[in-house]
């Protein structure tokens, strides 16, 4: 096959290529193309092109590399070069059930060329990553965003009683290093996630994006007053980071959002019901809102792989009854943070709000109980056993 093609006055080092490469790409190797031009210095800038892709370059008839037309024989190496390349899955379809590291970053669905850096992911099995409900979850997440400057009302007036005010503020000092756990698990796990299960990825970096606002927001409303913020607990910070030294994707979302964040939506609500100022309202309302998605994915990835392996329901038990082992000898939740739930619904120091503020916390308690029950229920645990797991979960309450 032959074909032409006439660049004009254009040189090879205005774009002048791009003409050649278009009308060498419809031949096979060895075909022959005419190239035409006035530009002067066609002939040497065709020849160092040519070798460089592999292509020969000969005088067309009777002309010479200096003048009239020149002929390239397409050489074999563009097709070489392509042999080899594999699709990574498909772009618009769900993704591959196993993602190939030599995929590496290429977009899913993309033509992957042979011989690239493979990516050193650990998670590169589907079913051990992926919920169908993460498509939708990630344009929600997207969706739902929020300034913290602006969507909380922070000129609002704090007419709180001080020692109201120091139960708010040791609250939001327990709640500041729990959502810093929150935040470096999705971002540890997102890390180690195969590029191709975009969707996952996408969904866990707004929650680290969520969690980084919880943060900002809590903190905020803890230093309003001005004061101090309040204590930390060993206790506390020991059973968080047993959340953190969780190496398994599934077991780490497991304990962090399907059992953690599940009682926290319980803990946030709480807190926005029995807050003593707007400001405190707005920011439990908020990050209730986010955290609700983080607990939506969480049971429903756990569910998937469940169902796809349920021998999998063991690792997940394991995982919660290690994790209680090993903080055994430990007090769990902090005493203050306990005590200042019971002031904050109590609303003052007489004994009688004291009795209605220690009901309403033990209130939460069966409630954060319940619900921990019905969700180890919906992935697949019989309910004596949810109950017993339930039972075992960190007085941290994350
Ligand atoms: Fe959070
Ligand atoms: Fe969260």
């Amino acid at each position: 096959m032959r074909a032409t093609t006439d660049l004009d006055g254009l040189g090879l080092d205005d774009g002048g290529h791009l003409l050649v490469q278009r009308a060498l790409e419809p031949l096979r190797p060895g075909d022959r193309l005419t190239v035409t031009g006035r530009n002067p210095a066609l002939g040497v800038h065709l020849a160092a092109w040519c070798r460089a892709h592999g292509h020969r370059l000969a005088p067309a008839g009777d002309g010479d590399e200096n003048s009239g037309p020149l002929e390239i024989i397409k050489g074999a190496a563009d097709e070489r070069r392509w042999r080899d390349a594999r699709r990574a899955g498909a772009a618009d379809g769900p993704p591959d059930a196993r993602a190939d590291p030599r995929w590496g970053l290429a977009a899913r669905g993309a033509l992957v060329e042979a011989g690239g850096p493979p990516i050193g992911a650990e998670w590169t099995e589907r079913d051990h990553v992926w919920a169908d409900i993460a498509p939708r979850l990630s344009a929600a997440a997207a969706a739902s965003q929020w300034d913290p400057a602006t969507a909380v009302n922070w000129p609002a007036s704090i007419d709180v009683p001080p020692e109201i005010e120091r139960a708010v503020v040791q609250l939001m000092t327990y709640l500041v290093e729990n959502e810093q756990a929150a935040l470096i698990i999705p971002a540890r796990l997102l890390s180690q996630l195969h590029p191709h299960y975009r969707e996952v990825m996408q969904l866990l970096a707004t929650q680290t994006a969520d969690e980084a606002r919880h943060v900002e927001v809590f903190t905020r409303r803890g230093l309003l007053s001005g004061g101090p913020l309040g204590t930390s607990s060993a206790g506390g910070r020991a059973s968080l980071q047993t959340l953190l030294a969780e190496p398994d994707f599934t077991t780490a979302s497991f304990l962090l959002s399907v059992l953690g964040e599940g009682t926290f939506v319980d803990l946030l609500r709480f807190l926005h019901r029995h807050a003593p100022d707007p400001v405190t309202a707005d920011v439990a309302r908020l990050a209730v809102r986010d955290e609700a998605r983080h607990v939506a994915f969480g049971v429903a990835h756990t569910a998937h792989l469940a169902r796809a392996e349920p021998s999998y329901l063991g690792v997940l038990r394991q995982s919660v009854e290690r994790r209680h082992a090993a903080l055994q000898d430990t007090a769990g939740l902090n005493t203050e943070v306990f005590d200042s739930l019971v002031l904050l619904a109590a609303g003052s120091w007489e004994p009688a709000a004291i009795r209605r503020g220690w009901h309403a916390v033990r209130d939460l308690q069966a409630q954060m109980d319940e619900g921990r029950r019905r969700r180890l229920a919906y992935i697949g645990f019989p309910d004596d056993e949810a109950a017993e797991l339930s039972a075992l979960h960190t007085r941290n309450f994350m």
